[in-house]
């Protein structure tokens, strides 16, 4: 069991510190753990933010602990040598496609959501992303128009196959929690959503227990914040799923709760917070590890099938949560090295 651990820029290393003390605690025979670099501190030390000795470590490991990538200091440089491109081209090289953000109301924590206590108690979703293609991979530019201005320009598209894997795994998720799914689309005014809408209806054949309903994108973020219990699951598009995943993790309480996979199919994944690399509170200790940590558990239960450690390590959390732990990001004035304490004393 080989799992690489990419930690990357601004509080990345800290949270992913505390997770691999999480797995390293758990003492799981056969688990080895491999470092590698990716982002701006890889443009830095290697002139690429995702080197070719990074992309062979991902290779021959089982899957990918990763902590965030994004720093200030490289915002100058041309877009395919930003920080960003380690987790793009990490995606796109493993065919990482099907990323699984769940948005889950701790217990305790119903007072730390931004809506009100009675609604953000019933939130229990999952928002299933697809992460290889939409506008993030078409081609895109800026060009000069004759009249002299800069127009930026991004191609969207999706193609029947690109959606109906998605739509599988959406509907697969489904059968497993709620047995509801709502596509979310801007058929109203995309030809890429007409083809994602006619596809979704499609594969739905094969899920006849599963109620299918669809949602415009507008619509989808005015629901999550007014009745967010109504959604099971969740499947969209890369920008879609972008936007509104992180609008849930603030319906959840914190965004420093959200933890994620990204799934090829196979064994290997790619686990990560939702959160970015938060440059401003960067090497303060100050982040919450906490969704790094679920994203390790994340990590157990699919890429390695370690349903028990991965229930431990979930458990070990909300039993930090619902004992009161807190970070910054709820209102308390833990730092992340204490949180990482409070969770290994309860697993
Ligand atoms: C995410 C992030 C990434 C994305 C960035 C860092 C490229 O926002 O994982 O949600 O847009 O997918
Ligand atoms: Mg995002």
């Amino acid at each position: 069991m080989k799992i690489a651990v990419f930690a990357g820029d601004g509080i990345g290393p800290e949270v992913t510190r505390e997770a691999v003390r999480v797995l390293e605690a758990l003492d799981l025979p056969g688990l080895v753990l491999f470092d590698g670099d990716v982002g701006g501190v890889a443009y830095k030390r290697h002139g690429h933010p995702l080197p070719a000795e990074t992309l062979e470590i991902a290779r021959a490991c089982d899957a990918i602990l990763f902590g965030a990538v994004g720093d200030p200091d490289c915002d100058h440089l041309e877009r395919h040598l930003r920080p960003e491109q380690a987790i793009l081209g990490l995606r796109k090289e493993l065919g990482l496609f099907a990323n699984l953000r769940p948005a889950k109301v701790f217990a305790g924590l119903e007072d730390a959501s931004a809506l009100r206590p009675e609604v953000a108690s019933q939130i229990d979703l999952l928002i299933v992303r697809e992460l290889n293609g939409d506008v993030y991979f078409g081609e895109k530019g800026i060009r000069t128009l004759p009249d002299g201005r800069r127009q930026g320009w991004d191609m969207m598209s999706y193609a029947e196959d690109e959606v109906r894997r998605i739509a599988h795994v959406g509907f697969r998720a489904a059968m497993g929690r709620g047995k509801r799914l709502c596509s979310v689309d801007k058929a109203n005014v995309l030809e890429t959503s007409q083809v994602w809408r006619d596809v979704v209806i499609e594969v739905a054949r094969d899920y006849p227990e599963v109620e299918l309903t669809h949602m415009y994108v507008d619509n989808a973020a005015m629901q999550l914040v007014r009745n967010p219990g109504q959604f099971d699951v969740v499947v969209t598009g890369n920008l879609f799923g972008d936007i509104l995943s992180d609008q849930a993790s603030m319906c959840v309480g914190s965004i420093g709760l959200l933890a994620s996979a990204s799934l090829s199919g196979g064994k290997m994944g790619l686990y990560e917070p939702i959160h970015g690399s938060a440059p401003d509170i960067a090497g303060k200790g100050l982040a919450n590890p906490m969704a790094t940590i679920l994203s390790a558990a994340m990590l157990l239960r699919h890429s390695l099938g370690l349903e028990a450690p991965a229930a431990r390590i979930e458990a070990a959390v909300a039993k930090a949560l619902a004992d009161g732990v807190r970070g910054g990001d709820l209102g308390g004035s833990l730092g992340t090295h204490a949180i990482g304490d409070a969770v290994l004393e309860r697993l």
